[in-house]
């Protein structure tokens, strides 16, 4: 596996593999890997001969500078995992490298349709420029015949699948489900800050969202969130931003069950670590 840190040394290194006609995924992420993040890269091996996977904490997307401050970065760690998944290349630049001129902020401003100011975007105002800003800027670098990107992030798929098709982009997006851990919890970068206390209770949110999802047919809407949000409010230390049964292609609720894309998401602080998680219902 090759470790490249510049933007000059990836492009003069995938170039003659795209020259010999080789298919190159793309795996974005932040790093702080885990089984989640190796279930992408499974995926990728299994549609392109490369895999590049990138490493970059991307500062344009953090909201709150103490959550990209306090934002895991073992590196050690990740490069050791991806070695062993059999990455072929990982992309860790600077962030002089991404953005030259930073901190001065670089001109970008997307449509990302309605859906970009609901759910996260209303938590996180701006979010989903910064993720669609990176995001572009790392498919032009790799130009991949294919991105891996986890369900987890519903919200994050559906605007970067957006943008692709406002800009046009010539890449597929393949999406993977939720790795869970063996109780239900969605593995994610930030569990690693959660105390043991704080662990058990974040475990209300795939409860309440499985409880959702098993209660589907039987319940109607109201009586559904009502009691999956008093199965999170009960817990102690546990703060609900939302949680809802949304229209999977525009994030807004469902009044009624008819849509065939329906999706039930939840985002919660649980102590001082902000977890977000959702389940397809159908
Ligand atoms: O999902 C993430 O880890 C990030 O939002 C991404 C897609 C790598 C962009 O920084």
């Amino acid at each position: 596996m090759k470790v490249i840190a510049t933007l000059a040394e990836l492009q003069s290194s995938l170039k003659p593999l795209k020259t010999s006609g080789l298919k190159i995924a793309l795996v974005p992420t932040m790093g702080a890997l885990h089984q989640g993040h190796l279930s992408l890269i499974a995926e990728a091996q299994k549609l392109a001969e490369v895999v590049v996977c990138s490493i970059f904490v991307n500062p344009t997307q953090f909201t709150d500078p103490k959550d990209l401050e306090k934002y895991p970065r073992p590196l050690e760690h990740d490069i050791k995992m991806l070695n062993e998944a059999g990455c072929n290349f990982v992309f860790m630049p600077s962030v002089k490298e991404m953005y030259p001129g930073y901190p001065k902020p670089e001109s970008w401003k997307i449509d990302l349709g309605e859906a970009e100011f609901v759910l996260e975007g209303e938590f996180r105002k701006g979010h989903y420029q910064g993720v669609t800003q990176i995001v572009y800027k790392l498919f032009d670098a790799v130009k991949p015949d294919v991105a891996m990107f986890g369900q987890k992030d519903f919200q994050q798929v559906l605007m970067i699948k957006n943008m692709v098709e406002a800009l046009g982009l010539d890449v597929q997006i393949a999406v993977c489900p939720i790795i869970r851990e063996a109780d239900g919890l969605a593995m994610s970068s930030r569990n690693i800050h959660l105390s043991q206390a704080d662990r058990e209770h974040a475990l209300a949110l795939s409860k309440a969202l499985f409880y959702i999802e098993a209660n589907y047919k039987r319940l109607d809407l109201s009586q559904l969130l009502e009691n999956a949000k008093a199965m999170i409010n009960q817990m102690p230390g546990v703060e609900l931003d939302y949680l809802t049964i949304a229209n999977g292609d525009t994030l807004r609720p469902i009044t009624e069950k008819t849509h065939q894309n329906t999706v039930a998401l939840v985002a919660a602080k649980v102590g001082q670590t902000r977890l977000i998680d959702n389940v397809i219902i159908k």
